[in-house]
């Protein structure tokens, strides 16, 4: 299947899910308000990759945390690949230094817009083409 659909009502903030497509995890989250904020008040000149990595926005955008979300008024979801990007082991949620996710593989955190922050990892987590198809259902792909 090239694309799938994906029931996120039950997501409440602070909850994620984990769904496979093209044989890859992929990471939904809904953020809570603390998340989000805390990925604002980071400076784009701290980020090791200051590319947004994101699908679905130009492919030169910066990594701001909006350009990581699902966008404007839905800034607090996030999709992503759960494949680390140094070798690809699947990142740990809610966990490492910067409260996002942790590879365990070798080290490398990400924060909670899934931007690496530190560790071997050289790109931020990747976010697959994808949209809200109705206010509760995200298509993937
Ligand atoms: Fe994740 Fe190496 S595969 S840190």
């Amino acid at each position: 299947l090239a694309s799938i659909e994906v029931d996120v009502s039950a997501l409440e903030p602070g909850m994620s899910l984990t769904v496979k497509w093209r044989g890859k995890p992929v990471f939904i989250r809904n953020r809570t308000e603390q998340e989000v904020e805390e990925a604002k008040a980071v400076a784009l000149a701290e980020l090791k990759d200051p590319i947004a990595r994101n699908a679905n926005v130009d492919a030169t955008a910066e990594a701001t945390d909006l350009a990581r979300s699902a966008g404007e008024g839905k800034e607090n979801w996030i999709v992503m690949i759960g494949s680390c990007t140094h070798l690809g082991c699947v990142p740990l949620g809610q966990a490492g230094d910067f409260g996002g996710w942790f590879c365990p593989c070798h080290g490398s955190h990400y924060d909670t817009a899934g931007r690496i922050r530190k560790g071997p990892a050289p790109t931020n987590l990747p976010v697959p083409t994808f949209a809200f198809t109705s206010d509760t259902v995200i298509t993937i792909g």
